[in-house]
C-alpha cells in the first residue's frame, strides 16, 4: 500500500477490538499510531504491544476537552495528524422495543456514537485543515443502514453517523480531507459478548457468507481507506458485511 509509511494516525477506541487490530496493522505498515481510549490502561496495552511507534492517551469522546488535549499532545509530539479512525462505540439499550426504551440509556448511546463522532471529526479537521490533507474514518454499523429491531439507540445513532459523514464529506471535499464510514455487520470482538444471544443470532443469520467478520477484515479495509491511495472517495459508507448489504 502506497504512502502511509511515515504518516501519523490517531485511533480512537484503540483499547480493544477493531481499534486495537487497526492500530497494530497501521503500525505494521509503517505509521506512527496514537492510541486513544476512555480506558487509558487498555490503550496503553495496545501501544505497548506495538512498540516505540505507538503512544497511548486517555480520551473520552463524550468529553470534548479530553479529545482536544489528546490530539494536541499527538500534534506536539509528531507534527501532523494524517489519519483518524474512530472506533469508539457503545450498544446503548438493547432487548426492548422503542416504546419501552429508557431515555437516559438512549442519551448515553447518542453521547458516544453520534455526538462523540462529531467531536472526533471536529478536532481531527481542525488539525488537518492547515495541512490541507487528512483521512477520517468512522466505524458505523449495518444497523445504521437497515435498523436492527430492539436496538433503537444503536441503530439510530449509527444512522446519524452515516448522515454526518455524508455531510462532512462534502464540507471538506476541497480541503484535501476525506471523511468516510464503515458499516460492518457482526465482527467477532468483545462487543458481541455484551449482546443477548438472540440479537447476535439475528445478525449472524443475515450474513450470506455464514460467518462473522474478523477484526483483521475491518483493519485491512480501514488501512486502505485512510491511505493516500483512497483519494477520490468521500462521504461514503463502505460495506463490511459478508454480503448482507448490497447497496
Ligand atoms: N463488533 C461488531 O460486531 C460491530 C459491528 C458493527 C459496528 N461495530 C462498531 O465498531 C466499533 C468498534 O467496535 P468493537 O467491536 O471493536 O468494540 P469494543 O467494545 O471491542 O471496543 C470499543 C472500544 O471503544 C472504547 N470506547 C467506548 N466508549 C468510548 C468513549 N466514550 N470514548 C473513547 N473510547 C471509548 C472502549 O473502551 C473500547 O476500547 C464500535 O463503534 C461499534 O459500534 C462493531
Amino acid at each position: 500500500m502506497e504512502g502511509i509509511a511515515g504518516q501519523v494516525a490517531v485511533v480512537v477506541g484503540a483499547g480493544a477490538g477493531i481499534g486495537r487490530a487497526t492500530s497494530a496493522l497501521l503500525a505494521a505498515r509503517g505509521m506512527t499510531v496514537a492510541c486513544l481510549d476512555r480506558d487509558e490502561r487498555s490503550a496503553r496495552e495496545t501501544a505497548e504491544a506495538i512498540g516505540s511507534s505507538a503512544s497511548a492517551h486517555g480520551a473520552d469522546v463524550t468529553d470534548a476537552d479530553s479529545v482536544r488535549a489528546a490530539f494536541q499532545a499527538v500534534a506536539d509530539a509528531y507534527g501532523q495528524v494524517h489519519a483518524v479512525v474512530n472506533c469508539a462505540g457503545v450498544q446503548g439499550p438493547t432487548g426492548a422495543p422503542s416504546h419501552l426504551v429508557d431515555l437516559d440509556a438512549f442519551d448515553q448511546a447518542y453521547a458516544v456514537n453520534l455526538r462523540g463522532a462529531l467531536v472526533v471529526s471536529q478536532v481531527a479537521v481542525s488539525h488537518m485543515l492547515p495541512h490541507r490533507y487528512g483521512r477520517i474514518v468512522h466505524v458505523a454499523s449495518i444497523a445504521g443502514k437497515e435498523g436492527n429491531p430492539n436496538m433503537i439507540g444503536y441503530s439510530a445513532t449509527k444512522a446519524g453517523m452515516i448522515g454526518m459523514v455524508k455531510a462532512q464529506g462534502k464540507e471538506y471535499a476541497r480541503d484535501g480531507i476525506t471523511v468516510n464510514a464503515l458499516a460492518p455487520a457482526v465482527i467477532d470482538t468483545g462487543f458481541l459478548t455484551k449482546l443477548p444471544d438472540e440479537v447476535v443470532r439475528y445478525m449472524l443469520d443475515r450474513i450470506p457468507m455464514g460467518r462473522a467478520g474478523t477484526v483483521d477484515d475491518a483493519a485491512r479495509l480501514i488501512a486502505w481507506v485512510v491511505s493516500p491511495e483512497c483519494g477520490f472517495t468521500t462521504g461514503f459508507t463502505f460495506d463490511l458485511s459478508g454480503g448482507r448489504a448490497t447497496y
